[in-house]
């Protein structure tokens, strides 16, 4: 399979607790690439425009809450199926349910504060991507 891109983010529960590097490892292990990263504080507005998809649901309101409440770091992942790849190691959603070894299995205090986000397909990755980085910042 030809290389592919993804969205990552490290959310404000996880480097609030200093857990950039040790969430980085576990990707760069599994084979996936960081080939954008950038530490950002996004405001509640930016916070509502990537998660638009959801602002019907009832958890909308907590969500732009903690994704603006400290930094995030922001990254393009790179290599062999790395969407697939990616939700692999991050782990379910909800950490109770996230297999051992996951990120979320190891690190996620939540269901909300889950400690990383990826995206799910093509459509939403080259979205997510465009949202957050310019072409030129993306070096592969
Ligand atoms: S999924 O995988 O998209 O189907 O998961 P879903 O359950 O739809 O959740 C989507 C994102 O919303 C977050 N979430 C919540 N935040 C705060 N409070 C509650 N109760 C809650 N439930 C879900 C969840 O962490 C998902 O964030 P991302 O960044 O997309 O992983």
């Amino acid at each position: 399979m030809a290389l592919e891109r993804t969205f990552s983010m490290i959310k404000p529960d996880a480097t609030r607790r200093n857990l950039t590097g040790a969430i980085t490892k576990k990707l760069e292990e599994a084979g996936l690439a960081v080939v954008a990263s950038k530490r950002v504080w996004m405001s509640r507005r930016e916070a509502e425009g990537f998660y638009a998809v959801h602002k019907e649901r009832p958890f909308f309101g907590e969500l732009v809450e903690s994704m603006s409440a400290g930094p995030t770091v922001v990254q393009v992942l790179q290599g062999e199926n790395a969407i697939a790849k990616n939700r692999e190691i991050m782990g379910a959603t909800n950490p109770t349910q996230a297999a051992e070894g996951t990120i979320r299995k190891d690190f996620a205090l939540s269901i909300g504060e889950n400690s990383v986000h990826g995206s799910d397909a093509p459509e939403t990755a080259a979205q997510e991507i465009a949202y957050w980085f310019s072409e030129t910042e993306i070096v592969g």
